[in-house]
């Protein structure tokens, strides 16, 4: 049976457009918090197939969203590198042993032992399937992973960053180190979402939260052309299976977005008619409310609405231009899913 989100995602008629959120299974949900609490913290959450299953579906039950996204985080993979991972309450996560020489890279865990460690993801994935298809298989399973930029930039700065310094001091001093990098964590999420895929994802968004750190004119070759890579990669192996590419932040690149994809990834900062006129005739669009204006149900509507009316007749899915906030009320969350839904009725 063709799923709506899948259909929406190669661009086919669906009787709407369908939505779902970055960030729908979090901190707004006191029903994720309940099991957070029970699961002893985030990381042990994301260890937890039963568990991190059932957060994966809470949205879809509570809020009504159209696709479901496989919980757990991008930081995983690199944890299973060898990379010591904490996330630390109010502050977010840190590795403890940030990569700063070859030696370090060398010691890096390589890709076929380092996805094979992430079973407990892929057996989240094959019960979240069980639990979808009890629910009449309606609704897609998005599985994900870090771009190998974003990915680096937390290995080599050890934690969130405003500056990138230390990943840009090896940018522009050693970039043949940087690559290296890049090179070794784009061969683990090779396999990594082939065994996602393989578990049962029906769709792939790779995650490029960083885009925007990156001077445009490097772009490409620090962050886009790896991501390129592993789209390639799984479209020889996988064409039924659409992949979104989510670069935050680089209206400056746009002009020159290629590659064998499905779906582009709008953020909030850029003008849908932005995206339409440069990427339209290419992907499928998906985004891009501002998320903060899901504190307000009239700012929600005011904002799907010209969404709505610059996409009509385009291949579109809705979606936040980047994740929903912990303090945005539950309510307001299913407000805007039933906008979307509505105004795109046909
Ligand atoms: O619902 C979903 O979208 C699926 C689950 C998901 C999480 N993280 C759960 C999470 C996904 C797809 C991610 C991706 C992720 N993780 C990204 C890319 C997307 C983006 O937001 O740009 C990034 C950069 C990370 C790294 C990360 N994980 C950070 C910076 C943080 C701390 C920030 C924060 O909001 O606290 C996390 C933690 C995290 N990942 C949480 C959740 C629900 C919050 C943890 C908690 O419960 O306290």
């Amino acid at each position: 049976m063709s799923k709506i989100f899948v259909d929406a995602c190669f661009g086919k008629e669906t009787p709407y457009t369908p939505v779902w959120m970055m960030r729908q299974a979090g901190r707004y949900l006191p029903e994720y918090m309940r099991v957070r609490a029970e699961a002893g913290n985030f990381l042990k959450l994301c260890h937890n197939p039963k568990k991190a299953c059932e957060v994966t579906l809470q949205p879809v039950d509570i809020v009504g969203v159209d696709a479901a996204i496989l919980f757990s985080d991008i930081l995983v993979v690199p944890n299973e590198m060898g990379m010591d991972l904490e996330f630390i309450k109010g502050s977010g996560p840190k590795f403890h042993n940030p990569i700063k020489t070859e030696a370090d890279i060398d010691r890096l865990i390589g890709a076929q032992e380092a996805a094979s460690k992430l079973t407990y993801v892929y057996e989240t994935i094959e019960l979240i399937k069980k639990e979808l298809d009890a629910r009449g298989g309606e609704t897609a399973l998005i599985g994900f992973t870090g771009a190998p930029w974003t990915l680096a930039t937390y290995m080599i700065e050890g934690e969130g960053t405003k500056t990138y310094n230390i990943c840009k001091k090896m940018m522009y001093s050693n970039p043949a180190l940087l690559h290296k990098i890049l090179a070794k964590v784009t061969e683990v999420v090779k396999i990594y979402m082939q065994k996602q895929i393989e578990a049962g994802i029906d769709v792939v968004q790779i995650f490029d939260s960083w885009a925007a750190a990156i001077e445009p004119g490097k772009y490409d070759e620090f962050s886009w052309k790896y991501m390129v890579e592993i789209a390639d990669f799984l479209k020889e192996k996988y064409p039924h299976i659409p992949i979104i590419m989510f670069p935050k932040g680089i209206p400056a690149f746009l002009d020159k977005v290629y590659g064998n994809f499905e779906v582009f990834g709008v953020d909030w900062s850029t003008p849908m008619s932005l995206a339409k006129e440069k990427l339209g005739d290419k992907y499928v669009l998906q985004g891009n409310m501002e998320p903060c204006r899901l504190y307000s149900k009239e700012a929600t509507t005011e904002c799907v609405e010209i969404i709505q009316e610059t996409m009509q007749g385009e291949r579109h899915i809705f979606n936040l231009g980047h994740g929903i906030l912990p303090d945005v009320p539950v309510e307001n969350a299913i407000h805007f899913i039933k906008e979307c839904q509505r105004v795109s009725k046909k």
